[in-house]
């Protein structure tokens, strides 16, 4: 099925409460893969008080495996874990170390492979791209990336060269899109006329909503109704309309108030 690769331009705008949050919503069987090189956050954040058995050797592991079975098909299922209350999610979580980073360059190519070849969708957070550890292979495969910036002028200008290399890089066919998370002063038609990429969704600034994903914190009431989670949604139709699962989805009245965030964050 279709992998889709989430990226940041650096400043740490929330791609990975991003990925999280798009998984957890997503409407079918998904894997999130944390492949940022720079480390994981998932296992020490939304599942430090949550996780009841061991998450497994994760994504090192996996490229342990890879390097003592060169030409051996790797064995992905075995590094997956489930996600304790999301029944339709696990996770490939990622390297605590960063120095493991250079260990994870021979295990693109193939994990790439591995993640487009597997049965159920795949998101995958990439962290910050266009250093030289950024995974190309994954984003050469990948049906659809989202750059997930906050509509600044310092990440604005930071993502003009990273989109512009991106958009040499993805296959034909695939789609680059972005993601706001808004907490700035342009507007989401502003951003996509200088970068040329179109807005997929904008995120409300939802705090406290947004630490129940990055940090485990307990969530309020109103969590699984909350805008953060409808805007996560919203964000996965039209990742799966654009990948062309959902055609008719695309562009329609709710989705266009859903995506929106000016009805404001943590609501
Ligand atoms: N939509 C949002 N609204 C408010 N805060 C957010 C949102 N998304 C993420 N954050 C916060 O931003 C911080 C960085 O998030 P994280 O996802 O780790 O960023 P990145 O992966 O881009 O480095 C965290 O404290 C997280 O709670
Ligand atoms: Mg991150």
């Amino acid at each position: 099925m279709a992998l889709h690769c989430l990226v940041s331009p650096g400043g740490s705008p929330g791609v990975t409460t991003t990925a999280l949050g798009l998984a957890m919503t997503w409407s079918s069987e998904v894997l999130l893969a944390e492949c940022d090189p720079m480390g994981r956050r998932v296992l020490p954040g939304f599942l430090a008080d949550r996780l009841r058995e061991s998450a497994g050797p994760g994504l090192l592991g996996l490229a342990m495996a890879a390097e003592t079975g060169p030409n051996a098909q790797l064995a992905l299922e075995d590094y997956v874990a489930p996600i304790p209350g999301a029944d339709s999610v696990t996770l490939l979580h990622g390297v605590r170390d960063p120095r493991h980073g250079v260990r994870l360059e021979a295990l693109w190519g193939r994990l790439a492979e591995a993640l487009t070849s597997r049965e159920g969708d795949v998101i995958a957070d990439l962290g910050r791209i266009g250093g030289r550890d950024t995974p190309d292979a994954l984003l050469r495969a990948a049906q659809t990336v989202i750059m997930v910036l906050k509509p600044t002028l310092t990440q604005v200008d930071v993502a003009g060269p990273r989109l512009d290399a991106l958009r040499e890089q993805i296959s034909d066919g695939a789609t680059a899109g972005l993601c706001l998370v808004a907490e700035g002063p342009y507007s989401a038609a502003e951003v996509e006329r200088v970068l040329g990429t179109p807005v997929m969704a904008e995120l409300p600034y939802s705090p406290a909503d947004a630490r129940v994903l990055s940090d485990g914190a307990r969530p309020r009431r109103t969590f699984k109704t909350s805008l953060l989670l409808r805007s996560f949604k919203c964000l996965g139709r039209r990742i799966r309309a654009t990948a062309g699962a959902l055609p008719t989805d695309i562009g329609s009245e709710s989705d266009a108030v859903l995506c929106g965030a000016s009805a404001g964050g943590d609501r």
